[in-house]
């Protein structure tokens, strides 16, 4: 398998955004091919991470549309969905096109609209990405499972409900230095605490919002990639796994078999350790994914991934950095864009160029985005191409 590199990167704001998804979808692709000097005649295939976007917007079959308004030759274009995870298991789909060999330059978008329906339709539409019958029709939302998940870590390892409230303080910090975030304010942890309920013991600013956005890489081998680009970024690992698909067939709900599993793949694939990683974009849809996505990856042992945010662990300037984009909380989760927007961030950090939230000397990144409540899991390792 050849190697694979990154040399082009787009994003567009994310937020209630006035243009339809196709629209969203173009600004990000034509942004990463400009970044990328490649032109889109010369794009060998195009794989698209999308969630729902007929339930939505009332528009399917997105990934030739997106393609041909984005200046892309009669090229195999590739819907990909797997829930909250659809960019991220687009992102390996485009990553084993061009590692394999049957393609040279591949543009990998994510894109999703929210915000044309309602919050209770949106709700709906999400929770499909559970099993219905067993959880959704009986008003499982995803933020009444992830409370659940955060009931039961708190039994089990005495976590706070402030240190959940710290994984929002955060993650707002890190989303006020970054001009494309959904959210730009920062807001303190009694902010938190007495913020409307929602589900359980999460309140409004535990959840991620619903947002509007798109983004989109270029990858080709990495051979060709230093006369391409000044700044590539090497593919170091990308891995897909799967768990149980409700919280019903797991045996532990505060541990998602899907991360550990992609996870330990991606460490294998790279030749790293978690203690090599310099920041890491998760998927923090709610404060308690976070705190579980830090034990499951490997970055804190089991029970102890409560308190990193609150002591400053996972800050800019702490020990490993978490989310400097603000997260899925603070700079938004339109859900099909998220794991591409996570690739985005890290090579920004990577390639030195993140401004005020840039992570000083950061070679190495790690992006965790989860589908549903833990039935699939994209994880990547990146690092600078040498
Ligand atoms: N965090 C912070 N503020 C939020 C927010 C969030 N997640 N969601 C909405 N707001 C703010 C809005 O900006 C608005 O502020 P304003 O009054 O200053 O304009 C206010 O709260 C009301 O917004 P509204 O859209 O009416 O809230 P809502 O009650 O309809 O929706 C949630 C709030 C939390 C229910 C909704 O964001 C949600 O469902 N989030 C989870 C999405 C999800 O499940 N994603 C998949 C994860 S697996």
């Amino acid at each position: 398998m050849r190697s694979v590199a990154i040399i082009g990167i787009g994003i567009t704001d994310f937020g209630l955004r006035p243009e339809g998804i196709v629209s969203l979808g173009v600004a990000a692709c034509r942004a990463a091919l400009v970044d990328s000097g490649v032109g889109p005649e010369r794009v060998d295939a195009f794989f698209l991470g999308n969630f729902a976007g007929h339930a939505f917007t009332g528009q399917n079959h997105l990934a030739p549309m997106i393609a041909h308004a984005a200046g892309l030759g009669p090229v195999p274009c590739t819907r990909v969905e797997g829930a909250c995870a659809s960019g991220g298991l687009a992102m390996r789909q485009g990553v084993l096109a061009v590692a394999s060999g049957a393609a040279d330059f591949v543009l990998v978008g994510g894109a999703e609209k929210m915000t044309s329906v309602g919050t209770s339709k949106t709700a709906e539409i999400l929770a499909a990405a559970g099993d219905w019958e067993t959880e959704g029709v009986r008003g499982a939302t995803f933020p009444a499972l992830f409370a659940l998940m955060a009931r039961r870590h708190m039994h089990e390892f005495g976590t706070t409900r402030e240190d959940l409230a710290g994984v929002a303080v955060k993650n707002h910090a890190h989303g006020a230095l970054n001009p494309g975030a959904h959210f730009r304010e920062e807001i303190t942890v009694k902010e938190v605490l007495e913020a409307r309920p929602v589900a359980g013991l999460l309140g409004l600013l535990d959840c991620s919002p619903i947002s509007d956005g798109a983004a989109a890489v270029v990858l080709c081998p990495s051979e060709m990639a230093a006369d391409l680009h000044a700044a590539p970024v090497g593919v170091l690992a990308s891995a897909q796994a799967s768990g149980p698909p409700t919280l019903s067939a797991s045996r532990d709900i505060t541990c998602l078999r899907a991360t550990v599993r992609a996870a330990e793949e991606a460490f294998r694939e790279a030749g790293l350790q978690p203690e090599d990683i310099d920041m890491a974009e998760v998927h923090d849809c709610f404060t308690i994914a976070e705190i579980l996505a830090l034990e499951d990856i490997g970055f804190y042992p089991r029970g102890e991934g409560g308190r990193a945010a609150r002591e400053g662990k996972t800050a800019l300037g702490g020990a490993m950095p978490v989310n400097t984009s603000g997260g899925l909380k603070a700079k938004g989760h339109p859900v099909g864009a998220t794991g591409v927007a996570q690739i985005c961030e890290i090579a920004l950090q990577l390639r030195g160029e993140a401004g005020a939230r840039q992570v000083p000397g950061a070679e190495i990144g790690l992006a965790h985005n989860l589908g549903g409540s833990g039935a699939t899991c994209a994880v990547h390792i990146l690092g600078m191409c040498t």
